[in-house]
């Protein structure tokens, strides 16, 4: 009994941290399915059309491991760039926490503040700085970042978390839980030098999204 507390206590917290939930009345568009905490997108501080390509999360200069992510983004053929594309990323602290300062409102309540937002450039680039999360506390749940993403004319919808290949906790049975939604999340980092890594992701729209047209 005294192991059961302590499980439910970290089943809740994934349950209402991660975005796959089954929520069906969050998401108010067509594309994507549901989507809890998806309308998050539309918090940024900066309009969308002031949004740059390339952004430095607010954890970027505290201690922990430096981590650079950038890509392209790609219209549904795979191969032709998509401009103006807006892409939302939380993620925990390094304890696995989605940490906040207390005077958050809305969905910053959960997602805490190590979140930020891009727009692709005429290239479908875009690129952010972070510090390179944790797994949940007492958890086996692979590290991760969670993107939401919010193409012109269409919907906002989430695609497979930025998860680490070299994560212990990815295993075989995770990665089968990844369907590849915008292509394959899976990161391999490169040490740039100590303690800084980077990682490339390519996204491709509508790549196993339901109701992508
Ligand atoms: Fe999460």
């Amino acid at each position: 009994m005294k192991l059961l507390l302590p499980l439910a206590v970290i089943l809740l917290f994934a349950s209402i941290s991660c975005a796959q939930t089954n929520d069906a009345n969050r998401n108010k568009g067509t594309i994507g399915g549901p989507c809890e905490g998806c309308e998050a997108i539309y918090e940024s501080p900066t309009p969308f059309e002031k949004l740059d390509w390339f952004v430095k999360l607010p954890d970027w200069g505290g201690k922990g491991i430096k981590l650079g992510i950038n890509g392209i983004v790609y219209k549904a053929d795979g191969k032709t760039p998509a401009a103006n594309v807006i892409i939302y990323v939380y993620h925990t602290n390094q304890q696995g926490i989605y940490p906040t300062k207390g005077d958050e409102k809305d969905w910053a309540k959960r997602h805490g503040y190590i979140r930020g937002w891009m727009k692709t450039n005429e290239k479908g680039e875009y690129k952010f700085m972070t510090l390179r999360p944790g797994s949940y506390p007492n958890s086996k749940i692979p590290a991760h970042i969670h993107v939401f993403i919010k193409e012109p004319g269409k919907n906002e919808y989430w695609i497979d978390e930025f998860v680490f290949n070299d994560d212990p906790f990815l295993t075989t049975a995770e990665r089968a839980n990844h369907k590849g939604r915008g292509g394959v999340g899976v990161l391999k980092t490169i040490e740039v030098e100590k303690d800084f890594q980077k990682a490339t992701r390519d996204i491709i729209l509508g790549k196993e999204i339901p109701g992508y047209r």
